[in-house]
């Protein structure tokens, strides 16, 4: 019997990114869609199946579906590049470009998988803070960029778990410094009045590495299909293919998302009763002993005042509501983040949290 080989010791000390996936009456843990995608969508990927021919691989090119998405936005379909979630996609991206003897620069807090999947791939991680306000001095990035000369610099933009939209002018200030790619992770850029996609229309901006990252698992309500797309100058999109792996991208998720792209408008009514809701958590949430911040995207950060975030976080799983507990994450000590769900279960959230920080609020935090 052959042993299991030790694991690669650059791995061992990196734990993974989950979120406990307990059965729960209210789940605003992961930033999912609380609403599904249209029914007649369902209907659409039913009878689209039964044609499916799957005896034969799916088109490698992923033609239709990159089209259809280049046309949405008005760029050509050589722009696009299309894979299972948009992790795949910040995968492909770090396998094609980072590596060994490679940087990438971070801007932490944020979304953890970046230095994650950089660390995987062997990408040297450079990580520099934000302010005490979760925002990014352009300044300070331009002269770590110049110092650290990144293949790869990482936006996220809304900024998960902080919630910012980053300004124009940061990106911008970036893309300008940076001797390589710019990944502007928009995960949950429909939810966000701004996109970095416009800068690649300003004749005065060398676009060239600006990659941009979106999902349908967030604003489509498809977390499940995992799709997930860029982007970019055709030559990041021909990166990505020479390292994905061949026929990735399944028939049906293909179709799933072919289909999606006819139901915009629910999309998109999905996506404003999403950020009236948040308007309405965040005034709610400014009325408790809580900090928070303000947030471009479906979620809030938010910390209890003078209580124990985990404490918070359990006495809330207690009335059967489950939020993502952030306390142990580096620099978001005592900070709770909560998704945005549909109205009633805002109102069970709310609820569960005014009793919360009320019953325990003479215990030490
Ligand atoms: C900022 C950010 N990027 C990417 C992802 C991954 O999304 P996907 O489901 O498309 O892989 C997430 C998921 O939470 C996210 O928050």
């Amino acid at each position: 019997m052959s042993p299991v080989p030790s694991l690669r010791p650059d791995l061992v000390t990196l734990a993974g990114y989950h979120s406990p996936q307990v059965e729960v009456a209210v789940r605003l843990n992961t930033n999912e869609s609380p609403f599904p995608p249209p029914e007649s969508w369902r209907e659409d990927i039913g009878a689209a199946l039964e044609r499916v021919e799957f005896n034969r691989y799916p088109d490698r090119q992923v033609t239709e579906l990159r089209a259809r998405l280049a046309e949405s936005y008005g760029v050509d379909a050589g722009e696009l590049f299309c894979a299972n979630g948009s992790d795949e996609i910040l995968q492909c991206l770090l396998l094609a470009y980072g590596g060994p003897g490679r940087r990438a620069v971070v801007f932490e807090p944020s979304y953890k998988l970046h230095s994650q999947i950089a660390r995987v791939t062997g990408t040297e991680v450079v990580v520099v803070e934000r302010a005490p306000d979760f925002t990014i001095d352009a300044d300070v990035a331009a002269a770590v960029l110049k110092e650290a000369q990144p293949s790869i610099v990482f936006l996220c933009s809304p900024n998960n778990p902080t919630g910012r939209a980053e300004p124009d002018e940061l990106v911008r200030r970036v893309v300008e410094a940076a001797p390589g790619l710019v990944i502007v992770d928009e995960a949950y850029g429909q939810f966000s009045p701004r996109s970095a996609l416009h800068l690649r229309d300003d004749p005065g901006l060398d676009t060239t590495g600006l990659v941009v990252v979106r999902t349908f698992s967030k604003t489509w309500a498809m977390a499940a299909a995992r799709l997930g797309y860029l982007i970019a100058d055709p030559e990041v999109v021909a990166g990505c293919e020479a390292v994905v792996l061949p026929y990735h991208l399944s028939a049906p998720t293909q179709l799933e998302g072919i289909l999606a792209l006819k139901y915009r408008a629910e999309m998109e009514a999905r996506v404003a009763v999403v950020a009236e809701e948040r308007g309405r958590v965040a005034a709610a949430l400014a009325a408790l002993p809580v900090d928070t911040w303000p947030s471009d995207a479906n979620f809030i950060l938010f910390r209890p005042q003078g209580r124990g975030a985990k404490e918070v976080w359990q006495s809330l799983l207690d009335r059967g509501v489950l939020i993502r507990d952030c306390s142990g994450w580096d620099r978001l000590d005592g900070c709770l983040r909560v998704t945005i769900g549909t109205p009633k279960e805002n109102d069970l959230f709310l609820r569960a949290l005014e009793e919360s920080l009320a019953t325990g609020a003479d215990r030490p935090g």
